[in-house]
């Protein structure tokens, strides 16, 4: 058959398997723990909370969601070119991302298992609900005929080790910063249906709402344990990890607004939007939060996205290596030195307002 359809080129590792992107400081990450130390963890300052947390997971109110209905069983094929490969590259990220959730909710339940039965309980479902996820994900590949091997993916890929409160805050944010992400974009779909290409977003209504509940379940965790909130070690970190979140989202996005644009949205504010509410999500438990309403937050991260794509055009030119370190060397410097300015910005402390507005 002869086709016309522009079809973009993937690596494959087999045939309709994707070779998965390569692994970069912006690509999702896999995590691993000190899990001795989460088993030993004492939940009494907030166990009725995590309690309650627990009840809901068992009660599963997405057990039936993730079923694909007859609106997928059409040739996808119109969505080609450009948007096709940024569409799968979409999937892929977040089909990553969300594994990413499942291997280490699911290690976490199996170690902890006999030694902290509440903790592994949730770990076990959370891992439930991250499967599905990235499950369907997967599935949405193959409706462009593509696949991610996530075998090969667990054994391949390469797993970052942090401290369980480094875990606690990083995974909090996904979840929270997933949240906001899944919910924008179905809000903005639902006011604009034409702009809805392919059905998988009409399933982030109730999909954003597990993330939502995961994200609560580690505010509950980081508050049986207030040690990760209230001291200034725990500032400064906070700090950290909400920049380092923001940061890669922006920066992931901006690269790829043609994706966004497919969609309707103007990445930079779609972008601009998710930081606002993610941060001041954070507020409720974090003791600070950044002040990205200054327009210093976002010229900033501006000036990281020209150096980037300086970087970009000297990688795919044709200098010799040694001579393209010395011309990226003043970008890597620009990049370093954004980031710590933006580090050092005054954050917004929000101690004071934690239990007002929940
Ligand atoms: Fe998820
Ligand atoms: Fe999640």
């Amino acid at each position: 058959m002869v086709t016309t359809v522009k079809k973009p080129e993937f690596e494959e590792l087999r045939p309709g398997v994707k070779a998965p992107a390569k692994e970069n400081l912006l690509t999702p990450r896999f995590y691993t723990t000190d899990f001795d130390a989460i088993a030993e963890m004492d939940l009494a300052p907030n166990e009725d909370e995590l309690r309650a947390i627990l009840e809901e997971f068992r009660a599963d109110y997405n057990q039936k969601h993730f079923v694909r209905d007859e609106e997928f069983n059409q040739s996808w094929d119109h969505i080609d070119g450009e948007t096709r490969r940024l569409f799968v590259e979409f999937l892929e990220r977040s089909c990553t991302a969300e594994f990413s959730g499942f291997l280490l909710y699911k290690e976490l339940g199996r170690r902890l298992k006999n030694r902290n039965p509440l903790l592994a309980e949730c770990f076990t479902l959370m891992s439930r609900d991250e499967a599905r996820h990235a499950g369907f994900l997967n599935k949405a590949m193959s409706d462009f005929k593509l696949s991610l091997d996530l075998g090969f993916l667990t054994k391949n890929h390469k797993y970052t080790f942090f401290k369980p409160k480094f875990i606690f805050y990083a995974t909090y944010l996904s979840e929270k910063i997933g949240y906001w992400r899944y919910i924008t974009i179905y809000r903005h779909l639902e006011a604009h249906p034409e702009d809805r290409i392919y059905p998988i977003f009409r399933f982030f209504e109730n999909w954003c709402q597990d993330e939502n509940r995961h994200g609560d379940f580690f505010d509950a965790v980081m508050r049986a344990a207030p040690e990760t909130l209230n001291d200034w070690k725990a500032k400064l970190w906070c700090r950290f990890f909400l920049l380092s979140v923001f940061a890669t989202m922006y920066l992931n996005d901006i690269q790829r607004k043609d994706f966004y644009a497919s969609l309707g949205l103007d990445a930079r504010e779609y972008d601009k939007y998710v930081i606002e509410k993610t941060n001041d999500t954070a507020g409720r438990v974090f003791p600070v939060v950044l002040d990205v309403s200054k327009p210093e937050f976002y010229e900033r991260l501006e000036t990281c996205i020209q150096n980037n794509e300086k970087l970009s055009a000297i990688a795919n030119s044709n200098t010799p290596k040694v001579l393209q370190f010395a011309q990226k060397l003043p970008y890597y410097l620009s990049n370093g030195w954004q980031g710590l300015k933006l580090y050092f910005m005054k954050p917004i402390d929000v101690t004071t307002t934690h239990g007002v507005a929940r």
